[in-house]
């Protein structure tokens, strides 16, 4: 099961919103929604995500609420279709839960982990155009250097990327094993032992170009926030540097265009206690907007 993260908090942040609707971008397997439906009768969910499954888990859960919870299989950039198709105009809130779920994290047929042996894939739906295999066996040398630089931060990214191509064209890498193994070979051998594991840099830039999620990220940002009314809040949990700094941004521009203001200064992170419990905590960073009137 996936441990939603940052709960109290989430529901909190939802306190005082006006009645009305709250728009999930991520509903996962509708933990927070649930949470969030059970702690207000006046609000109704309208939720999207990319995978089936998670989506027909939720629906299931939050069957008993009825109307209060709908949900579309879609990528939450395209917030203005979904709310056009519910004759929606005004929001009182919006909640992003970035990343993947724990479900589709552990899932070796996606692809995601070089902790289970699986398929080049990493697409979080079935509507991406690209997938992990045609990064790594079709880009040319350079797109994958400058995606590993960029969205992995890793410095090993020049000789990462000529390794890549170099064992391609012997045969196709074709498998999540295959990948990490020749990103550990590209590390100083004094470095392959630590903590982390030197493919987690390259598997998280992989995983960012296949489904955009950067530019996701930033295009509802651009596009939502003139759906919420007056006290609404937009929050979002982001789980790496580059998704929380383009949050920050977007709120402090808003707030720097009196649309609203920044609830948190510096984000809500997980206590000790949660990340005990539930290790995905770790790097969770929750930002709250406020909007004033738009
Ligand atoms: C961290 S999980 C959310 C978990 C959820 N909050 C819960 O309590 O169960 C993130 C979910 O967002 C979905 N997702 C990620 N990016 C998306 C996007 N751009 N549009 C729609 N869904 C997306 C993933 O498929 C995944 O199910």
């Amino acid at each position: 099961m996936h441990t939603p993260v940052l709960l109290e908090e989430v529901v909190r942040a939802f306190k005082d919103v006006p009645a009305g609707i709250i728009f999930d971008g991520t509903s996962g397997f509708g933990g927070h929604d649930e949470a969030l439906l059970a702690s207000r009768e006046d609000i109704e969910i309208v939720a999207t995500d990319v995978d089936q499954d998670a989506l027909s888990y939720a629906q299931k859960r939050l069957a008993n609420y009825g109307k209060r919870f709908c949900a579309y299989k879609e990528n939450f950039s395209n917030i203005a279709r979904v709310l056009d198709l519910e004759k929606i105009n005004r929001l009182s809130g919006i909640l992003l839960d970035l990343g993947v779920s724990s479900l589709q994290f552990d899932n070796a047929e996606k692809g995601f982990s070089f902790m289970h042996d699986g398929p080049l894939r990493m697409t979080m739906g079935d509507n991406t155009p690209i997938d992990a295999y045609q990064v790594v066996n079709e880009w040319e040398e350079e797109s994958i250097e400058s995606i590993l630089r960029g969205y992995g931060e890793e410095r090993f990214a020049r000789k990462i990327a000529h390794a890549i191509v170099e064992a391609r064209e012997v045969a196709p890498i074709k498998t999540t094993f295959e990948l990490r193994d020749l990103v550990i070979g590209c590390y100083p051998s004094f470095m392959r032992k630590g903590r982390i594991n030197p493919a987690t840099k390259t598997f998280q830039a992989i995983r960012i170009a296949v489904n955009d999620e950067l530019g996701v990220l930033n295009r509802i940002l651009v596009e939502a926030p003139r759906f919420v009314i007056q006290d609404g809040v937009i929050a979002i949990i982001s789980f790496h540097s580059l998704e929380d700094r383009i949050v920050k941004h977007a709120f402090r521009s808003l707030a720097d265009g009196g649309k609203g203001e920044i609830i948190t200064k510096r984000p809500i992170v997980a206590t000790e206690e949660e990340i005990m419990a539930n290790s995905r905590s770790r790097s969770a960073k929750l930002r709250i907007f406020k909007l004033h009137a738009y």
